[in-house]
């Protein structure tokens, strides 16, 4: 009987077919409810027990031969009629595609480009790997300047004029020495420091600065340009300055948003002042103004800059910044359906 069934085995690898007829036949013949592997599997009864063992496999074996058999032949036959552009079932079901999402970081980054840009700023970019001038000695840090280590900078060794740069405000030079006022302009870019990463900080990060340079620009102008973005991006329109100190501008301020206290997660973020510092900002030095070939006795203007990490975390709830740059899709997806 084992016999026979090897010789099935043998039969089964050797066999082959060219139409699905055939095929179908074949398949009958071996795996149907009256086929060959039946008739054996019924016989097992009768088999005496210190064989059964043999038996069982040798069959399972013809079984598991038949069937890959014929699932290889039908893959075949079903590949070469799509070959001749004949498909077999037009109503099966399609291939998902995967759709993929805008990252959070570009979307909030779209967004604030999109607020300024409704108030006339265009966008700029500059170079991430700055030298010394445009990223601190024309933004009034001259070197040994104590400001200097407000950020922990990554130079490149070879050379101390080269440095990956800290904040976006390097782009506002650049645009000033290219372009005279009227000046509008946003930029957005990567930056870098020299910074333990934990769920609060990392070395690479994301930034925009603001500029705005014209005759008679005021304190007050300033004010109200915060004013508007902040009820654009936050729905929130409660602000408030906070005197502080920047190199590049005089006087400086901090803008807290006034955020509320209407559930836990707020007394969280806010430390339970219900006020969130978003930006940094300020009147352009006039220094700065003529480092960059402007005439600050005619002109002058505001510059204000914030952290983008910063503002996707707050919008969308994220409470460790590590995760932008994960890239774990489980993450990503979740930002499908924001535009
Ligand atoms: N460059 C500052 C930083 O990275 C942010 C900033 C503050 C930019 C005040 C400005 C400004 O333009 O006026 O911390």
């Amino acid at each position: 009987m084992i016999d026979k069934i090897k010789e099935h085995i043998a039969q089964v690898e050797k066999f082959e077919a060219t139409s699905k007829e055939d095929l179908e036949a074949f398949r009958i013949k071996y795996l149907g409810k009256k086929g060959i592997l039946n008739d054996f599997f019924a016989e097992f009864r009768n088999v005496p027990n210190e064989m059964k063992k043999e038996f069982g496999q040798t069959i399972n074996a013809l079984k598991t031969k038949a069937e890959t058999k014929v699932a290889d032949i039908r893959e075949a036959l079903e590949n070469k009629e799509e070959d001749k552009g004949v498909y077999g079932d037009l109503t099966r079901p399609a291939e998902p595609i995967n759709l993929g999402s805008r990252h959070p970081i570009s979307l909030v980054k779209n967004q604030i480009i999109e607020i300024f840009a409704n108030v006339g700023f265009n966008v700029s970019e500059g170079p991430e790997i700055e030298d010394d001038w445009h990223n601190f000695t024309a933004l009034n840090l001259p070197e040994y300047h104590p400001a200097r280590d407000m950020q922990d900078t990554f130079f490149i060794q070879t050379n101390p004029d080269v440095l990956l740069r800290t904040h976006t405000s390097s782009v506002q030079v650049r645009y000033m020495e290219k372009n005279q006022p009227p000046i509008r302009t946003i930029s957005p870019g990567r930056v870098f420091r020299n910074e333990a990463i934990s769920a609060r900080s990392h070395c690479i990060f994301h930034q925009v600065e603001g500029l705005y340079i014209d005759k008679d620009v005021s304190f007050a102008d300033l004010k109200q340009t915060l004013l508007y973005f902040t009820k654009e991006m936050f729905g929130k329109s409660k602000i408030r300055l906070r005197p502080s100190y920047f190199p590049f501008t005089e006087p400086s301020a901090e803008v807290d948003i006034y955020w509320g206290l209407n559930n836990e997660i707020d007394y969280r973020i806010t430390k339970g002042t219900g006020w969130l510092e978003i930006m940094g900002c300020g009147m352009v030095d006039p220094n700065v103004l003529e480092n960059c070939g402007i005439d600050s006795k005619e002109y002058s203007g505001f510059a204000f800059g914030m952290g983008i990490e910063r503002i996707a975390m707050l919008l969308y709830q994220i409470g460790d910044i590590r995760m932008f740059y994960e890239n774990d899709v489980r993450f990503l997806e979740q930002f499908k359906s924001v535009l």
